[in-house]
């Protein structure tokens, strides 16, 4: 299948005919959203201990404790084994920083396979350094496609996708985007939302928290928005435009808006420090802010996972973007996809306050497995590979 560096020390340390060491994978996380994906995969390593060796890698591209630390926290997930400190920068800046770091720590500690996940600056640049190691990547959440090539996460995720040698998906669409890209239909695994797993183990935990209450809010009769995208808020002018038509709304429905640093920074940078009419707060933890979905009459977004969560939810979804690259939301699910004109989003917003809003149902495979699925599928591979190059060593 692939080389690999370590296969000289399996030989000799082997037993018996077929038993081969622990799989070594560096499980890759940097920023928040990484957070909710890889916290199921951890679990389902630490279940096969005898199977897999997983070494927890954070980048530090998010290093608040709001946005990190808290993460780990709620959901459990183990400290990091390293974590490589790249905080803030420019793109190109924190692609290399992570790169530069991360090769050095794949030649120390030899893994079998990297695994990352989703589209941030931290998972290309892993793959980036593992693959000009051979060492084979596993993606978990590969093929979406937004068709905007002017986000950064796309970019991250069609390169990301072109030189990794398992493609997890969450929803029908990416394998057909990415058998369009010529990626070999063997290589591409439909598995389900790892991020919907992390949802469904932590709803009953979310449910007992008073969150709704603690912000002076009645259940149903609130908005929950979050704005972080550089198309929304790294322009004044569409920001000020979007906090108008925002400010409408929050005077008749309460708008909880979690502020993200990026979007503080800009309005601080941008807006004066002007203050939005809406309920801001901080960043919240993953549990607090599901406990806000549940409960929302409405989230308006331009984030890519809020759209997945508020259709495992069943809650209705407004993206301010003029795209997705999570068409399952929309087809299945309860987005809405309305652009960032303000017209068209008042336009929305009345209509979804004046209708029934539609139901929609959870997509395939969002069932709660598919960490496990993943971890079925690797184990399988790896250890095919990593048992024959024992038995190979032992009949030398
Ligand atoms: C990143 C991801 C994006 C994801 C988002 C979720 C990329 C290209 N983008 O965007 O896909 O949806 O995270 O949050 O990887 N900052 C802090 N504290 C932190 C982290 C960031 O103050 O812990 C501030 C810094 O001023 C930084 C800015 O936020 O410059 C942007 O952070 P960065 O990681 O570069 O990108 P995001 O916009 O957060």
């Amino acid at each position: 299948m692939w080389p690999h560096p370590d296969q000289e020390g399996m030989m000799t340390t082997s037993s018996s005919p077929t038993s081969s060491p622990p799989i070594r994978i560096l499980a890759v996380a940097g920023a928040r959203p990484n957070f909710m994906k890889i916290a199921p995969l951890m679990r389902e390593f630490a279940q096969r201990p005898d199977r897999f060796e997983p070494i927890l890698v954070h980048t530090g591209q998010h290093y608040d404790k709001a946005m990190s630390e808290s993460f780990f926290q709620d959901l459990g997930i183990p400290e990091p084994d390293v974590n490589l400190g790249v905080g803030s920068g420019s793109h190109g800046h924190q692609t290399a920083e992570v790169l530069m770091k991360i090769e050095d720590l794949i030649i120390e500690k030899r893994p079998h396979a990297v695994l990352v996940v989703g589209d941030v600056n931290s998972t290309v640049a892993a793959t980036l350094a593992a693959v000009k190691l051979e060492i084979p990547v596993a993606h978990v959440e590969a093929g979406l496609r937004s068709w905007d090539r002017k986000m950064p996460e796309e970019l991250n995720r069609v390169m990301t996708d072109s030189v990794s040698e398992w493609l997890f998906t969450t929803e029908p669409s990416a394998e057909t985007n990415l058998l369009r890209e010529g990626i070999p239909a063997e290589k591409i695994h439909f598995v389900g939302n790892v991020m919907i797993d992390t949802l469904l183990s932590h709803r009953e935990r979310a449910a007992k928290l008073d969150t709704v209450e603690r912000l002076g809010l009645e259940p149903r009769k609130y908005a929950v928005l979050t704005l972080h995208r550089p198309s929304n808020v790294d322009s004044a002018e569409q920001l000020r435009r979007l906090f108008e038509v925002l400010g409408r709304l929050n005077e008749e429905l309460p708008v909880v808006f979690p502020i993200h640093p990026r979007t503080a920074k800009a309005v601080e940078d941008n807006l004066g420090g002007m203050k939005p009419d809406l309920h801001l707060t901080d960043p919240l933890g993953y549990l607090d802010f599901l406990r806000l979905l549940m409960d929302a009459q409405m989230v308006l977004t331009d984030s890519g996972g809020i759209q997945e969560e508020t259709t495992a939810l069943g809650v209705p979804c407004l993206t301010l973007r003029d795209s997705t690259e999570r068409p399952v939301t929309v087809t299945e699910g309860t987005n809405e996809i309305v652009g960032t004109e303000p017209s068209a989003i008042e336009e929305a917003i009345t209509r979804l306050r004046s209708e029934s809003p539609r139901e929609g149902r959870r997509p395939a495979l969002w069932d709660g497995a598919a960490a496990q699925r993943i971890v079925d599928i690797l184990e399988r591979d790896l250890a095919t590979t990593l048992d024959g190059a024992a038995r190979c060593g032992n009949e030398n």
